[in-house]
């Protein structure tokens, strides 16, 4: 058994709970839009042709904002394909996912779905083939109330009220050499710039999002947001940040510490930020917005197979992508990159988990079949529900384990959020050890705990290992409860079995 001692202050608090932090992404890519959220077939669709199995699993999980339509994909899209008469849109080629793309979901369709998942829209423009007039004009389509064609035009296309999407990202991944339209600092920061200058001429109250680096590997990163911040600091909100993780040869010790580089790669982003503004004599702060991360298995050879077999079999429709199958260790992995976005939470107001259906997702759909969770749904879902109000900035004093890729790593890793209004702390706790359970002591200062609310667990089910996934028959990873989570007059303790990520709800009272 190994053990944590972990010190909550009810005065260190790092502010408030980004609720943007519990974003996800929806890309024309594989099977997210086509048989993912969209089906009008299935017997499940609704009158939109929404799949309302899937809208059911996506109410669930919460995210509170979407990213729309990519990605890669977005580089060499032109919005106006996806707008006005179905029958009417042109059939095009995308070229960064070697699709056929029918355009029959486009932004009116999106619009309507965020309507009924209840969610934000966070709107990317094509910065790789298109520039400043189509990014204006893409903002004036949605944003503008009516009186202009392009304003007139949507009216006409069915939506008289303005679409108001407040949160836009200026282009994807330019950095990447791979990016349909890939561009040097310069040349994005310059672009950037002027687009963001017109979009806010036709709307001045959105939020715009700068491309960060693709990864923090990526030989240009650090120079990339210097330079691009640099020009476009004045016009923009945030600046980008992406990462995908995965386990390296059999070693779930280091795969289980991922969360570190997380770490290290925001607080890196931070310093460079801060580091032009200084420069720059500038007041207001850049902060940062993790548009997509996730754990994703890019097997090397595997994925350039399965590359080539896409473009072997010529271009199709909504071909079947990197629909990872997530295991327990996913799931403990994915809850601490969320403790990671929490921790920040001063400076990452927004994040997204790449994707939300089938690509790489925590929720997974057959065509004209099931629908059900990955493993990796429920820390994501149980954060969304429960984080509200303060994020508390936790002392933790834990066993740790070394890690041949980030060093030593605490064995218990948390985040905690304290819910004024209804006096409860939420805590939020991993244990990375695969062999042995933790003992955790929690000690309250500055309030007392009540009651536990709540508390539950997940872990692998008796006799699965760490491999162990769900599928459309048989939902092995889901909450339990945990037990055995008692209150002192000092705090809480708990027992976490091995490789298992927790939720526990307290009813606190000020001291
Ligand atoms: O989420 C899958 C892809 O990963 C996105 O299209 C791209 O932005 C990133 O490289």
């Amino acid at each position: 058994m190994t053990s944590a001692r972990v010190t909550l202050d009810r005065d260190f608090t790092i502010g408030d709970v980004p609720r943007r932090l519990f974003g996800s992404f929806v890309e024309h890519m594989g099977r997210c839009v086509y048989t993912g959220i969209y089906e009008p077939g299935h017997p499940t669709a609704n009158e939109s042709g929404f799949r309302t199995d899937v809208l059911d699993l996506v109410r669930e999980m919460g995210p509170t904002v979407v990213r729309y339509p990519g990605g890669n994909f977005v580089s060499g899209y032109n919005w106006e394909d996806g707008v006005g008469p179905v029958e009417k849109r042109p059939r095009r080629l995308d070229g960064a996912w070697h699709t056929l793309e029918t355009n029959e979901f486009g932004l009116h369709e999106f619009m309507d779905w965020s309507r009924q998942a209840n969610v934000e829209v966070m709107q990317a423009i094509n910065l790789g083939t298109r520039g400043v007039d189509a990014a204006r004009e893409l903002v004036e389509y949605a944003n503008h109330p009516g009186g202009t064609y392009l304003s007139d035009l949507r009216r006409e296309n069915g939506a008289e009220e303005p679409f108001d999407i407040k949160l836009w990202c200026l282009g994807n991944e330019l950095d990447g050499p791979w990016q349909i339209g890939h561009k040097t600092p310069t040349e994005y920061g310059r672009l950037a710039k002027e687009a963001a200058k017109a979009m806010r001429y036709v709307d001045p109250t959105i939020e715009l999002v700068a491309v960060g680096s693709s990864n923090s590997g990526m030989p240009t990163f650090g120079e990339w947001e210097h330079t691009v911040l640099t020009h476009v600091y004045d016009e923009v909100d945030y600046i980008s940040l992406h990462a995908y993780y995965q386990e390296h040869d059999d070693d779930a010790s280091s795969f289980l510490a991922s969360a570190l580089d997380m770490d290290h790669f925001i607080e890196s982003v931070i310093s460079t930020a801060d580091a032009v503004r200084a420069r720059g004599r500038h007041k207001k702060h850049i902060n940062l917005s993790f548009d997509e991360w996730n754990v994703w298995y890019q097997r090397g050879k595997d994925t350039e197979d399965q590359e080539h077999r896409v473009k072997e079999s010529g271009w199709r429709e909504h071909p079947r992508l990197i629909e990872d199958e997530y295991t327990m260790t996913d799931a403990v992995v994915v809850g601490t990159f969320l403790n990671s976005l929490l921790r920040h939470g001063d400076r990452v107001h927004i994040a997204n988990q790449a994707q939300l259906v089938n690509v790489i997702a925590p929720i997974r759909s057959e065509e004209n079949g099931p629908a059900w969770r990955q493993a990796i749904f429920w820390p994501f879902a149980r954060m969304a529900a429960v984080a509200k109000g303060r994020i508390l900035r936790p002392a933790v004093a834990s066993d740790r384990v070394e890690t041949a890729r980030y060093g030593d790593a605490d064995i218990v890793d948390v985040s905690a959020t304290w819910d004024e209004e209804n006096s409860r702390v939420a805590l939020f706790l991993a244990n990375r050890s695969l062999d042995d359970a933790a003992g955790v002591e929690v000690a309250l200062r500055g309030f007392r705990a009540e009651r536990i609310v709540r508390a539950e667990i997940l872990e692998a089910p008796d006799g699965a290992d760490r491999h162990v996934s769900n599928t459309a028959d048989a939902e092995r990873v889901r909450l339990q409860e945990l037990s055995g989570v008692a209150t002192s007059e000092t705090g809480i303790t708990l027992t976490l079995p091995a490789l298992s990520w927790a939720v526990v709800e307290v009813d606190v009272a000020r001291d």
